[in-house]
């Protein structure tokens, strides 16, 4: 049977704990703000195809080696993969993988707060009836507003850090269940009133001929590389947030039930936020290449033309903030964990600790938008010729940090760790899904994230 190991933070109270905080975690603003703009970018179908490939042939199998290796572990990534790299004679080096995921999660949060300021302020804007009646220009000026005004968006930044560091001092259990109990299923009804209006918008068939129709000759290389990126970065894998919430997995619970019911649940969601957002670009003679801003350039206008546009408006703001809120915690608990664990802190000073550090270092995105938006610090290679310091910080983790950590416990899970383990922890048998389980983790994923990789850089 599984090991004797308990988590020293505690423990869900059942599998549907854990399926309500890895939802909590994946769903968030990589469903309903980056889904749609990188989708955009990269001209629609055949990004979103590669997308979904990359959910049920990387995404999935992933997610359970990552559950199943933080249940093993029963501590934060890095110790975790400390100890299961020394009761398998393996090499001490496997703890770098918490390391890396440490930071990769310390970086992705310091850009997500930003971006989850604007979601707060959008609650406000759209409460107070500002959009009523207003023309799409009428929608942009209010955005590059928002934008342009370095000590607004860092006011909107500190306040959903203060948000985030205190649920997070807490610790991740208490209140998250009921949070997403509640919050994700109304987030989810929104967002089918979101599609009805959308179905309305005089342009759904052509926005939904650009995310469903598949168009190969707009998709490149990068593309591919950022579709995989993003199936990593909405799942929450490859950086040992979702190692983090299953370490306090109950033994008993069905590891590949959990993560497939949390990646479908996932992918619906950024569906019907894509559903939602492209007929009223279209419908308003937006461009879907609009980048970061193209849910808050969009959205509104429907708010604005819609009965009870006000009301609703807020309501889906307060509903995504929710969404980014039960996210970012996820990112910063491997931290904090490891705070606790190794450096004898409280869950509240070790919070505040990560806290500022991360507030401070999200400064570089706050100002990627205004005062530094002209600095390309890698403008000389042709994909990041266009990229701010927040494009960088944002492709340096989705689209290399989180794939790569996604390869490494794909080896350490698959390659390392005996059958038997793996056998014995994910508790599902050896027969077909146990064996599929291990091809997909064995070969796929480690073969197409280099694949991908070498793509990208040029050499194949
Ligand atoms: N999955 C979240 C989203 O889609 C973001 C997120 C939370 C995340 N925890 C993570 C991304 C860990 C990568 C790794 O918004």
């Amino acid at each position: 049977m599984a090991t004797e190991r308990v988590s020293i933070h505690g423990q869900w109270s059942n599998r549907l704990a854990f399926v309500l905080a890895a939802t909590g975690s994946a769903v968030g603003l990589g469903n309903v703000w980056k889904f749609p703009y990188i989708t955009g970018e990269n001209g629609g179908g055949a990004f979103v195809l590669v997308y979904l490939l990359c959910i049920a042939v990387i995404g999935i199998p992933i997610m359970m080696a990552e559950v199943m290796l933080g249940r093993r572990g029963r501590q934060s990534p890095v110790n975790t993969m400390r100890t299961l790299a020394a009761e398998e004679k393996l090499s001490s080096h496997w703890q770098w993988l918490g390391w890396g995921g440490m930071l990769a999660g310390f970086l992705i949060l310091s850009y997500y707060s930003v971006i989850a300021g604007w979601a707060l302020a959008y609650v406000f804007r759209t409460g107070s009836g500002l959009f009523t009646g207003l023309t799409a220009d009428g929608v942009q000026s209010i955005f590059s507003n928002l934008v342009d005004e370095p000590e607004r968006l860092m006011a909107w930044h500190t306040i959903f850090m203060v948000m985030t560091m205190t649920v997070v001092s807490r610790g991740v259990r208490g209140g998250l269940e009921t949070a997403t109990r509640v919050l994700m299923p109304a987030l989810f009804v929104l967002l089918l009133v979101l599609d009805g209006y959308a179905w309305n918008s005089g342009a759904f068939k052509q926005g939904v001929e650009f995310l469903l129709w598949p168009d190969f000759s707009r998709l490149s290389a990068n593309g591919v590389l950022i579709a995989m990126g993003h199936a990593f970065f909405t799942l929450s894998l490859g950086m040992g947030a979702i190692m983090v919430y299953g370490s306090y997995l109950p033994d008993n619970a069905s590891i590949a039930k959990a993560s497939i019911a949390v990646s479908v649940m996932d992918t619906v969601v950024a569906l019907l936020a894509g559903l939602a957002i492209f007929p009223l670009v279209f419908a308003n003679g937006l461009e879907p290449a609009s980048g970061p801003g193209l849910i808050f350039r969009t959205l509104p206008i429907a708010f604005g033309h819609m009965d009870g546009g006000a009301f609703f408006g807020m309501l889906f703001f307060v509903l995504l903030v929710f969404a980014a809120w039960t996210s970012a915690i996820s990112l910063i608990e491997p931290a904090v964990a490891w705070l606790v664990e190794n450096h004898g802190l409280s869950r509240i000073h070790a919070s505040v600790v990560a806290g500022v550090v991360t507030w401070l270092f999200g400064l570089l995105t706050v100002f990627s938008f205004n005062i530094w938006s002209d600095v390309k610090l890698l403008s000389w290679i042709p994909i990041f010729h266009d990229h701010t310091v927040f494009d960088l910080l944002d492709y340096l983790t989705a689209n290399i940090m989180l794939p790569l950590g996604g390869l490494l416990i794909a080896v350490f899970a698959a390659w390392c760790m005996p059958r038997d383990s793996s056998v014995d922890e994910l508790a599902m048998g050896d027969g077909f899904s146990y064996r599929l389980w291990r091809f997909l983790v064995r070969y796929i994923t480690p073969v197409a994230v280099m694949i991908v990789f070498l793509n990208v850089i040029g050499i194949i």
